[in-house]
């Protein structure tokens, strides 16, 4: 199987849509692969989805490498894109240049995604210079959630959209190859799609961008603590979950399970010759 490549992905602006999903094992990297799905994003989601953690702040690289290993092992045709955790590009240019570095060295990711619009822009300029491909990520950037207030809708001012609109051009200027856009009014989604030359990848901005990106277990229904609005939950499968494994329970204590069949067995003569 080749695989799906950074240019690939830009040269399909404006000709199909690109789907993005979230991994973050083995398993499931495996799944979304053989879907034949463009891009495996690493998540910091993870933090949320996977670890039980409130919000993302509180994964590192450490943990996040741990699991772009994992994903990589089972990705063989999509574009692996890992997540930069908070404070691992915001310090200084020269860790973010590393960190960056280790996800493609270590994880064996193909790219990289980190959050912000013009204040970034050294950070992704600096990687894109070291020959690491960055995805950007505009709107509601969840690491940033403590400065606005909680998870809230982004760009819903003409202000606060001409901003979107600058720092979506910004990021295609210092050579993102493409733009995750997260919560925000589907009109300026719209609008920087049409305005930007990198493919705009949208998660809760509507249908008019080049493609769209969510969370998996948010679209299998494997998280079921909360479900943003922008989910379409494709499969409900914590129930089934729940049920076989009630049913495992219910069939040890009955004593129904394990049966001859999951049952090793040895010859009578050899348990004769034990007795004596
Ligand atoms: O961490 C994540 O899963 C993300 C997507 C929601 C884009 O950043
Ligand atoms: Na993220």
């Amino acid at each position: 199987k080749k695989r799906i490549t950074v240019p690939d992905i830009m040269a399909t602006k404006g000709k199909r849509k690109l789907t993005e999903l979230t991994a973050y094992d083995y398993p499931t990297a495996l799944w979304v692969d053989q879907s034949g799905i463009d891009m495996i994003l690493v998540g910091d989601s993870l933090a949320m989805v996977v670890l039980g953690h409130e919000d993302t702040l509180s994964v590192g690289m450490a943990e996040m490498l741990h699991h772009t290993r994992a994903v990589s092992r089972g990705a063989e045709r999509a574009l692996v894109i890992a997540d930069m955790p908070f404070m691992s590009y915001q310090a200084s240019l020269e860790q973010a240049i590393l960190n960056a570095g280790l996800f493609l060295k270590e994880g064996r990711a193909q790219a990289v995604k980190l959050e912000g619009g013009r204040r970034v822009v050294p950070q992704i300029k600096a990687m894109v210079e070291a020959g690491i491909p960055v995805q950007g990520h505009l709107g509601l950037t969840p690491q940033s959630a403590a400065q606005f207030g909680g998870f809230k809708v982004q760009g819903k001012t003409a202000e606060a959209a001409k901003i979107l609109i600058e720092d979506a051009q910004a990021l295609a200027d210092a050579g993102c190859f493409s733009i995750v856009l997260e919560a925000i009014p589907s009109s300026i989604a719209a609008m920087i799609t049409e305005a930007v030359p990198i493919p705009i990848i949208g998660i809760g901005a509507g249908p008019n961008c080049d493609g769209q990106v969510l969370v998996v277990h948010d679209v299998l229904g494997l998280y079921e603590r909360f479900t943003p609005k922008f989910v379409k939950q494709y499969a409900n499968l914590g129930e089934p979950i729940r049920q076989a494994l009630i049913k495992y329970k219910e069939e040890v204590e009955s004593g129904t399970f394990p049966g001859p069949e999951h049952t090793f067995s040895m010859d009578e003569k050899e348990i004769s010759k034990l007795g004596s």
